[in-house]
C-alpha cells in the first residue's frame, strides 16, 4: 500500500486506518487487527469513550495475542469528549491520556487528536498539557477531529506542535465539505459552508484529512452500500466496482483516495473479507469521469 505523508511531518502512513470505535463487536479482535496488518493497514484509531474504553482495552489485549511489534504500528486516540460536556483542559486531556495508554497497554501513542471542539477550550491549557505529554514521550503527533479552520488557528496562535490531522466525517454519501466548493456564489442548499472551507484549508495548511465514517449516510443512520433506498447510485457503484474488479466497498475507499487532498480513510468494520476488499480498493486510482459520475449517482448536482 502507498504511504502517504503525516501532515507537515517526516512520518509516512497508510492511506487507510483501521477504526478501532466498534471492536468491542468484534468476534476475533486479534484476527482482525492481524488481517488488517497483513493487507497494509498498519495505522490505528481509537478514542477514549470508544465503549466506554473497553475498545482500548480489548485492541490492547488482542495486540498481544499477535505477532505485531507495537513499534511497527500507528496508534492514534482521541480525547476531549465527556458525558454531558467536551474538556480541552490540561488536566483532562493528560489524564485521558494516561487513561488510554494504561488501557492499550502501550507506552506511548503516535497522534492524540482532540476529539470534538470544546467551547471553553483555552489554548494555553492545550498546549501545556501538549507539551508535557510530548516532553514525557507518550505522544509524538498532535491534530484535531472535528475542527474547522478557526479553531485550528485559535489552537496554533499558542500550541507549538504542528497540528498534522483533522478527522472529519466524509465518503460519497457525506460530502459538504466538497459541495460548498463547487456551489461557490450559488445561493442553494448545497453553496452552505457549514465548515469554513475546511477542505482548501486543510490542503493549503498540509493538514491530513482523516475521513471517518465513509460508509455511512447521515449520523450514523445506516450504510449506503447495498441500500435499496440509494439504488441508482447502487448500481452505478456496483457497475465502476465490477470494471476495475474491486467491490463497492472498495470503490467507495478508492473514490475518498482519488481525491488530491489526499486524505485517509478510516473503515470501521469488523468484518475480515471487507478489510481485505478495502485495503485492495488503494491500489485503484479512479479516472475524473468516474469519480464525477459517483459524486452525481449521490444525488449531487452539479451548477
Ligand atoms: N472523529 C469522530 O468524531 C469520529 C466519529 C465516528 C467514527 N470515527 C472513527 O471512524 C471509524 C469508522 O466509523 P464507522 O464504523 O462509523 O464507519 P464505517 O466504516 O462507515 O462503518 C462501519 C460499519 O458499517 C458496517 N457495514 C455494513 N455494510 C458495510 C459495507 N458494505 N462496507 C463497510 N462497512 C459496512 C460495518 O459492519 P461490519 O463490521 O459487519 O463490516 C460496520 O458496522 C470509527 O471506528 C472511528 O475510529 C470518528
Amino acid at each position: 500500500m502507498d504511504k502517504i505523508r503525516f501532515g507537515t511531518s517526516d512520518l509516512q502512513v497508510a492511506p487507510v486506518i483501521l477504526g478501532c470505535m466498534r471492536m468491542n463487536g468484534a468476534e476475533n479482535p486479534a484476527e482482525i487487527i492481524e488481517t488488517a496488518y497483513d493487507h497494509g493497514i498498519d495505522f490505528f484509531d481509537h478514542a477514549d469513550i470508544y465503549g466506554g474504553g473497553e475498545c482500548e482495552t480489548i485492541f490492547g489485549k488482542a495486540l498481544k495475542e499477535t505477532s505485531i511489534k507495537r513499534e511497527d504500528i500507528i496508534l492514534q486516540t482521541k480525547c476531549g469528549i465527556r458525558k454531558g460536556m467536551f474538556d480541552f483542559s490540561k488536566e483532562h486531556i493528560i489524564s485521558s491520556v494516561e487513561e488510554s495508554l494504561k488501557r492499550l497497554g502501550v507506552d506511548y501513542v503516535d497522534a492524540l487528536l482532540l476529539h470534538r471542539p470544546d467551547t471553553l477550550v483555552e489554548p494555553e491549557e492545550v498546549a501545556a498539557a501538549f507539551d508535557q505529554l510530548e516532553a514525557q514521550g507518550k505522544v509524538k503527533y498532535f491534530g484535531v477531529s472535528n475542527q474547522k479552520p478557526m479553531q485550528i488557528d485559535l489552537l496554533k496562535k499558542t500550541v507549538k506542535q504542528p497540528l498534522v490531522a483533522n478527522q472529519l466525517q466524509f465518503g460519497i454519501k457525506h460530502t459538504g465539505m466538497i459541495d460548498q466548493g463547487i456551489h461557490v456564489n450559488m445561493t442553494d442548499e448545497a453553496s452552505i459552508d457549514r465548515d469554513g472551507s475546511i477542505l482548501d484549508y486543510s490542503r493549503l495548511n498540509d493538514m491530513t484529512i482523516q475521513a471517518w465514517s465513509p460508509y455511512q449516510y447521515g449520523f450514523f443512520e445506516g450504510v449506503f452500500i447495498g441500500n435499496e433506498k440509494f439504488a441508482d447510485l447502487n448500481e452505478i457503484l456496483d457497475r465502476i466496482a465490477a470494471h476495475h474488479n474491486i467491490t463497492a466497498t472498495g470503490l467507495a475507499t478508492a473514490w475518498i483516495l482519488r481525491h488530491p487532498a489526499k486524505m485517509q480513510v478510516i473503515a470501521g468494520t469488523m468484518n475480515k473479507e471487507r478489510i481485505k476488499e478495502i485495503a485492495k480498493a488503494s491500489e485503484i486510482k479512479l479516472s475524473r469521469e468516474e469519480w464525477y459520475e459517483i459524486y452525481r449517482a449521490a444525488g449531487n448536482i452539479l451548477p
